[in-house]
C-alpha cells in the first residue's frame, strides 16, 4: 500500500503538497516547502502551549484522556497502584520492564546507597529564611547539587547518567525534608536505610527524640500510592522543561531544578496547595452555590478541576478517592473531604462544567489527604516532585538516547515592527509610553 499522505491545497499559490503522514502525525518541517515566494521563509505551524503538537516521540507513558485511561509502561495505573511500590515503578519508568525480585532489591540497595546529602547542604538551606517556601528550598537545593557533581556533565555516559539517576531518586526525599524541617525550626533527621523509600522519607520529616522513628503502615502505604501516582505523566509542562533544559545538554541536577521550577506553578503542580486554600475560602456547602456562580464568571477557577489531557474523570483522582477512607481511619475524617465531595457533585451536574468536559484531576483530592497526614499546604507540592522525578529522569534518558535529539528551539511569528531608524533621545515623543498607558 501507498503511503498514506495528507494532500494540502494552497490557495494564495493554487500548488498542491503531499505531506506523509506516519502514526496519525505529519512532521512540521514538510510544511516549510510551502511557500508563495521562493525567497520566503516557508510555512510554519503555529500552536501556542502546544495543545496539537508532539514534541517526542514516547515509549514511557500512554494518556487516553477521553477514556481517563493512564498507563505507564504499557501497564494500568490502577494495577501499579495496588500491587507496587513506588521504587518499583520508578524502576520501570527508567528501565522499560517490571524488576524481577532480585533487581529491585538491588534497586532498592542502590537508591539507599544515594539517600545522603553533603552536610554543607544543611548550611545552604539554613541560609533561606523561616518562612521561605520549601518548593522554592527544593528548587534552589537540587539546583546546586549539580555543584557538587561535576562529573554529571558527562550525559554521554550511560553508566554515568545511571549514577545521577540513582543520585536524585534516593536525594530528592532527603532535600524535601530538610526543607520541611527548616520552616520548623528542627533539627534536619538523616535518612534511615533499613526503612523502605516512603518510611525513610517519613521518618525524615517526623523522626523526633525516638531512637527508631516507625511510621504508620497505613499512611505509609498511602503516600506510597500517592507517589505511584503522581510518577510521570507523558508531556507535561514540567516534563516538557526537562527534555527542553536537557536537550541543550544541561546536567540532570539543573535540568530537575527547572522542571520543578515549573511544577511549582499553581496551573500544575502548585494546584493541591490552591485546592486547600480554596476549600477554606468556601468554608462551607452552603457557599458552594456562590462560589460555583464566580467560577462562571470566570472570576475564579475550580482549582483541581479541568485538564488538558484528561476530558474524562482523571483515573488518578479515583484512585485517590478510594484511599482516603483508609487513611482517615487512622488521622480522622476531615471536613474538608465532604465539602470537597459536595463541590464535585454540583459541579458535575452544571452545564458550564459538563459542556467543557471539567472533571476533578489529581490535585483535587491529594491536598485533603496530605493535610489529614499532618503536611501543611505548602509542602503539597514537594510531594508532587519526589516521585516526579523519576518521571523526568526516564523523559531525560529517552532524550539523550534519541537519535532525533536536538536542541529544543520552537519558532515564533514575528509581529513586531519592520526594520526603522532609531530618533536620539532627545527627539522622541514619548510615544511608547503612551502605548502602554
Ligand atoms: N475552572 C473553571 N473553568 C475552567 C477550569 C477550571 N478549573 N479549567 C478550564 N476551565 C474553562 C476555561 O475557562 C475555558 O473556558 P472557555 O472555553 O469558556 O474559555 C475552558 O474550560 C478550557 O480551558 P483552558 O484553560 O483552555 O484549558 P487548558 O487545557 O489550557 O488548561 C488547566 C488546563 C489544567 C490549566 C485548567 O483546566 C486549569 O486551570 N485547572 C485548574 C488548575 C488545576 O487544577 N491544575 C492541575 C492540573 S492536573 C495536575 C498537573 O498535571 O499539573
Amino acid at each position: 500500500m501507498d503511503e498514506p499522505t495528507l494532500k494540502i491545497t494552497d490557495t494564495r499559490t493554487s500548488k498542491d503538497y503531499a505531506v506523509p503522514i506516519k502514526n496519525a502525525t505529519v512532521r512540521a518541517m514538510d510544511f516549510r516547502q510551502v511557500r508563495e515566494d521562493p525567497e520566503e521563509f516557508g510555512m510554519m505551524t503555529y500552536d501556542p502551549g502546544y495543545t496539537n503538537t508532539a514534541s517526542c516521540s514516547s515509549r514511557i507513558t500512554y494518556i487516553d484522556g477521553d477514556k481517563g485511561i493512564l498507563r505507564y509502561r504499557g501497564y494500568p495505573i490502577e494495577q501499579l497502584a495496588e500491587r507496587c511500590t513506588y521504587t518499583e515503578v520508578a524502576y520501570l519508568l527508567l528501565h522499560d520492564e517490571l524488576p524481577t525480585a532480585s533487581e529491585l532489591r538491588e534497586w532498592n540497595e542502590e537508591i539507599n546507597h544515594h539517600t545522603m546529602v553533603h552536610e554543607n547542604i544543611k548550611n545552604f538551606v539554613d541560609g533561606f529564611l523561616y518562612d521561605a517556601h520549601p518548593m522554592g528550598m527544593l528548587v534552589s537545593s537540587v539546583a546546586a547539587l549539580s555543584t557538587y557533581y561535576p562529573d554529571a556533565k558527562n550525559i554521554g555516559s550511560p553508566s554515568n547518567r545511571r549514577l545521577q539517576q540513582l543520585r536524585l531518586i534516593g536525594k530528592m526525599p532527603t532535600l524535601a525534608a530538610y526543607a520541611y524541617r527548616h520552616s520548623l525550626g528542627l533539627p534536619y533527621a538523616y535518612p534511615d536505610n533499613d526503612l523502605s523509600y516512603t518510611e525513610n522519607f517519613m521518618n525524615m520529616l517526623w523522626k523526633r527524640t525516638e531512637l527508631k522513628y516507625k511510621s504508620s503502615p497505613v499512611l505509609a502505604k498511602a503516600l506510597d500510592v500517592l507517589f505511584i501516582l503522581h510518577a510521570d505523566h507523558e508531556q507535561n509542562c514540567s516534563t516538557s522543561t526537562m527534555r527542553m533544559v536537557g536537550s541543550a545538554n544541561s546536567d540532570p541536577y539543573v535540568s530537575t531544578a527547572a522542571a520543578a521550577g515549573a511544577l511549582y506553578g499553581p496551573l500544575h503542580g502548585g494546584a493541591n496547595e490552591a485546592v486547600l486554600q480554596m476549600l477554606d475560602e468556601i468554608g462551607s456547602t452552603k457557599n458552594i452555590p456562590d462560589f460555583i456562580n464566580r467560577v462562571k464568571a470566570g472570576e475564579v477557577r475550580l482549582m483541581g478541576f479541568g485538564h488538558r489531557v484528561y476530558k474524562n474523570y482523571d483515573p488518578r483522582a479515583k484512585i485517590i478517592k478510594k484511599i482516603s477512607d483508609e487513611v482517615f481511619e487512622v488521622t480522622g475524617r476531615s471536613a474538608k473531604i465532604d465539602l470537597a465531595m459536595a463541590l464535585e457533585k454540583i459541579a458535575l451536574e452544571d452545564d458550564y462544567f459538563v459542556k467543557r468536559k471539567l472533571y476533578p484531576n489529581v490535585d483535587f483530592y491529594s491536598g485533603i489527604i496530605y493535610e489529614a497526614m499532618g503536611f501543611q499546604p505548602e509542602m503539597f507540592t514537594v510531594l508532587f516532585a519526589i516521585p516526579r522525578t523519576s518521571g523526568w529522569l526516564a523523559h531525560w534518558e529517552e532524550l539523550m538516547t534519541d537519535p532525533e535529539r536536538r536542541i529544543a528551539r520552537p519558532r515564533q511569528v514575528y509581529l513586531g515592527p519592520e526594520e526603522r531608524d532609531l530618533v536620539p533621545i532627545d527627539e522622541r515623543l514619548g510615544q511608547a509610553r503612551k502605548a502602554h498607558t
